[in-house]
């Protein structure tokens, strides 16, 4: 019997696992169970006196795919009470059959990967999908109660246990404000420097709508475009299990009911005269007043035309186009650059300049077919100086670079790849949120609270670019680099 702490107790799991697999425990022999709500039996014996078996300290390290960590680590968290056992099983057989590896239709992997997609999705709603209200009694401080209680609070309903893994998404992007995370299994807390965890809450226990509540429904309400509703696609990205929590989802019926007649008002109304365009604000300016989309569109299509409008920040002004992500939507692994050079701007794709020849060198050494790999950038438009005629790359501000962050994030929630690779220090902060020191950190992965992983490594500009050194052995340090992402690359 091997007890976890509770539901999301990955790291009782990998105790567990590694000690009973270095035990030669069999998955038939194993019984996991979660010792926050599964009630011990007469035969279970106390909870807790199922330690791991203990492991010989001689034994040599159990050796598993990379794939495997990051896999466990989402469908872990997965509420289907045989995930454990289904992991488990998994790993001894990768571990005794060594051609599972390579077998990306196998059952069990294949029942994994479902979970791992499931949390994954629902961690992408919870992202998109929460919505805080102030607590009434936080914003007048009156009656002496505790200022550093949460300002924000929101009710939310996962269909999985992803609220640890989750909130420090929300941590990030709402540092400056007290919150709190309410859901039916699991809250959190976050004030200001730290995430506190506690158990589920009731509903009741969250604020009721206040007055910006309506304010929001108002603007909802007039933002609605009937001629561009799409019911099915709406549903699909805002299911309906995430309605009775949504404000704005009180609307979307009689909205949807009133908009053919509107559509058919709009067609008939005659012609305007365009307005004479504004000369553009200055870019502190824009990028003060942008608001944070809490999600992003929800097809690639519809998120390349939202970032070929954008101008949250000046760069896109001054470019031919937005250059957008390029690859397969089911691609496994991302390729993240800086931003497109001069010909990827003149040609609307990313990585078809010298830094991108490089790149396809590199691919094909690996074996990598450039067609099923997404290629793309942390930001999306080509910042460059004027020199007389010619245009010479900028590299971008970091406000550029947090402006274009949506448009990436948009990408990944819309691919989920398995991971991604930073191509230097303007992706690999875009994608880790935090600056990153190359040199130092290429060559290694991090997992990002999302689950997705990330390698770093050296732009290929910088081996164009690099003076001194040995330019042969350079390159092939970055293509060994790059090597370490081949379990998750096309085959
Ligand atoms: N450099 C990048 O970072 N991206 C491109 O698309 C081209 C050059």
């Amino acid at each position: 019997m091997a007890w976890l702490a509770d539901e999301a107790d990955l790291a009782g799991f990998r105790q567990h696992a590694r000690a009973s697999l270095a035990a030669g425990v069999a998955p038939s022999q194993l019984v996991w169970r979660v010792a926050s709500h599964d009630t011990p039996d007469l035969f279970d014996g106390p909870v807790g006196t199922t330690a791991p078996p203990a492991t010989d300290p001689d034994a040599p390290p159990i050796q598993v795919p990379a794939f495997f960590v990051p896999l466990a680590a989402q469908a872990g968290l997965h509420a289907d009470s045989k995930r454990f056992g289904l992991l488990y099983r998994l790993l001894w057989r990768l571990v005794h059959e060594p051609a599972l590896r390579h077998d990306p239709l196998d059952a069990d992997r294949q029942q994994a990967e479902a979970l791992a997609r499931a949390v994954r999705r629902d961690m992408h709603k919870m992202k998109a999908f929460v919505r805080f209200r102030p607590l009434a009694q936080a914003t007048t401080g009156q009656h002496g109660q505790d200022r550093q209680g949460p300002q924000h609070v929101a009710w939310f309903e996962p269909e999985h246990h992803i609220v640890d893994a989750t909130a420090p998404f929300f941590a990030r992007r709402f540092a400056q404000m007290r919150w709190a995370i309410l859901t039916p299994r699991r809250c959190v807390r976050w004030d200001g420097q730290a995430l506190h965890f506690s158990p589920g809450a009731d509903r009741s226990d969250a604020p009721p709508a206040d007055a910006a509540e309506q304010l929001w429904l108002t603007y909802y309400a007039s933002i609605f475009n009937p001629a561009r509703l799409k019911l099915a696609m709406m549903q699909k990205e805002m299911p309906r299990r995430y309605w009775k929590n949504l404000p704005e989802a009180v609307l979307i019926q009689p909205l949807a009911a009133g908009a053919a007649q509107r559509e058919r008002t709009m067609v008939e109304q005659p012609a305007q005269e365009p307005a004479r365009r504004r000369p553009a604000a200055s870019s502190a300016l824009v990028l003060a007043a942008r608001p944070v989309p809490m999600h992003a569109p929800g097809t690639l299509a519809a998120l390349r035309q939202a970032t070929e409008r954008c101008r949250a920040c000046p760069i896109g002004q001054h470019a031919t186009q937005a250059v957008h992500g390029e690859g397969p939507a089911q691609a496994r692994l991302m390729l993240v650059g800086e931003q497109p050079g001069e010909r990827e701007d003149l040609q609307g794709r990313p990585f078809v300049g010298p830094a991108g020849q490089l790149l396809d060198r590199a691919l094909a050494q690996l074996g990598w077919p450039r067609d099923r790999l997404y290629l793309t950038n942390a930001v999306k438009h080509f910042k460059h100086e004027l020199r007389g005629k010619r245009r010479l790359h900028k590299t971008p501000a970091q406000q550029e670079a947090e402006a274009c962050l949506q448009w990436l994030e948009g990408e990944i929630a819309l691919l989920q790849p398995q991971a991604a690779i930073a191509l230097g220090a303007t992706a690999a902060r875009a994608l880790l949120g935090r600056p990153v020191a190359v040199l130092a950190e290429r060559g290694q992965w991090f997992t990002r609270p999302d689950g997705l992983r990330v390698l770093v490594t050296l732009h290929p500009a910088a081996l164009l670019r690099s003076e001194g050194g040995d330019p042969a052995l350079a390159y092939q340090r970055w293509v060994a680099d790059l090597a370490l992402a081949a379990p998750d690359a096309p085959g």
